[in-house]
């Protein structure tokens, strides 16, 4: 059993803020049919590719149909508005305007299916002077400050920094899955879909809580942690690595000082301590006291330890193409339904004959017609 077993998704998204946020539907049970055009969505073609494959596909397509459907041709067109009938939720991370230029507009798609929750995920937002903005991860990170406190909290007169992970992608998805869930509990009661329009710079700027730090006291979220008792927590260099813990003001940094046998903690006192301890030592001290601790791990060591491996964080997915892969599992436990994130992204059109079979009744002769005709 799983939790979003009998809900359909059309999924039309590309890059990475949709595709992370139709994921995680997949992983829940969701019947995601990822429609590409048929030269294939983008990160299909992010680099490296190896045997052909891009690590971003196969990481973000995982347990979706793969069907491709050309948008712009009127058959197409009509078969889509087709599987619109029986779906629950359209999703789509295309630029403001292109699914009104398709035909394709919520407008359009509530009128075909008026429980249909129509989801979307753009730079700015399907309002506002911005509207007609493109935009990337960094582009969002850039335009929501989130560069700015990079870079104030690693080194203030250097230039802004980038996040390693794409944060302003994946901030979005889940901002979007959530607005999904919410729309398909509230359509239990209503009856009725909406559209949840989510802006990769308003997700941002929702989960900042520096904007409420520089506003009450002038200051961002990691400049206040460097003031006061905060600031003796941090990264400590060890004899042998690197370790990150945590003292907030109570009854856990006092637990620390007693631990020194100190009445007083400053940086020296601190950073000597850590300084003449392994990394493991600090760890297993720090775990015994009660303090928040972690090595500073590289890849490989996360994707080692007993803790990931306990919790099912890493899982094997068998690709057609690409044999067997390692991926990151799906970090939400229930304890009644089971999500699962290791069936593998589909090839191209994989899917075409299943889907179209399934959904629409047809033939596999008008399948193979469709192709013929470059509608699939
Ligand atoms: C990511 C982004 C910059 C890419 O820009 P782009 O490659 O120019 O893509 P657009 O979304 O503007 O347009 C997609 C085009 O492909 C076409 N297309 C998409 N799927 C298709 C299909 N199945 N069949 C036919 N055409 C299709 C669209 O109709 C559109 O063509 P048009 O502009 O001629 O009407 C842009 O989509 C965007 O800003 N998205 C919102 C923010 C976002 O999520 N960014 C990605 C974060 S990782």
């Amino acid at each position: 059993m799983t939790a979003l077993k009998g809900i359909r998704v059309l999924d039309l998204t590309h890059a990475h803020a949709g595709p992370i946020c139709t994921l995680y539907m997949a992983a829940m049970g969701a019947d995601v049919i990822k429609i590409e055009p048929k030269w294939g969505e983008m990160t299909r073609m992010f680099p490296p590719l190896v045997k052909g494959q891009s690590p971003y596909f196969l990481f973000l397509g995982r347990g979706k149909k793969g069907v491709t459907l050309d948008l712009k041709n009127p058959e197409g067109n009509d078969i889509f508005k087709e599987l619109v009938k029986d779906a629950d939720v359209v999703m789509e991370n295309f630029s403001p305007g292109t699914m009104d230029r398709l035909g394709l507009g919520y407008d359009v798609l509530k009128e075909i299916n008026p429980r249909i929750i129509y989801a979307c995920i753009s730079g700015f937002g399907h309002t506002g002077p911005w509207v007609n903005r493109r935009s990337f991860d960094p582009i969002a990170q850039a335009a929501s400050g989130y560069m700015w406190l990079m870079k104030d909290a690693i080194a203030p007169d250097g230039p802004p920094l980038q996040a390693p992970e794409a944060i302003a992608d994946t901030v979005p998805g889940f901002s979007a899955l959530i607005g999904i869930l919410a729309a398909l509990v509230s359509r239990t009661e209503t009856d009725r879909g909406q559209k949840v329009d989510v802006a990769q710079m308003d997700a941002m700027i929702g989960t900042m809580q520096s904007f409420s730090f520089w506003n009450i006291a002038n200051m961002s979220f990691r400049t206040a942690g460097r003031t006061g008792r905060v600031g003796v927590s941090g990264l400590r260099e060890t004899s042998d690595g690197y370790v990150m813990f945590a003292l907030p003001p109570g009854r856990i940094t006092d637990w620390f000082m007693e631990l020194l046998g100190v009445e007083e903690l400053t940086q020296e006192i601190v950073d000597k301590w850590v300084k003449e301890r392994t990394t493991d030592d600090v760890v297993e001290t720090l775990e015994k006291t009660g303090v928040p601790v972690a090595a500073v791990m590289d890849l490989d060591e996360v994707q080692a330890c007993p803790q990931a491996k306990a919790r099912e964080m890493f899982v094997k997915v068998n690709h057609p193409t690409m044999g067997e892969i390692i991926e990151p599992g799906f970090p939400i436990k229930f304890s009644e339904t089971k999500g699962d994130i290791s069936a593998p992204a589909p090839l191209l059109g994989e899917h075409n004959v299943e889907v179209y079979k399934r959904l629409l009744g047809y033939s596999e002769e008008k399948i193979e017609e469709l192709r013929k005709k470059g509608v699939i």
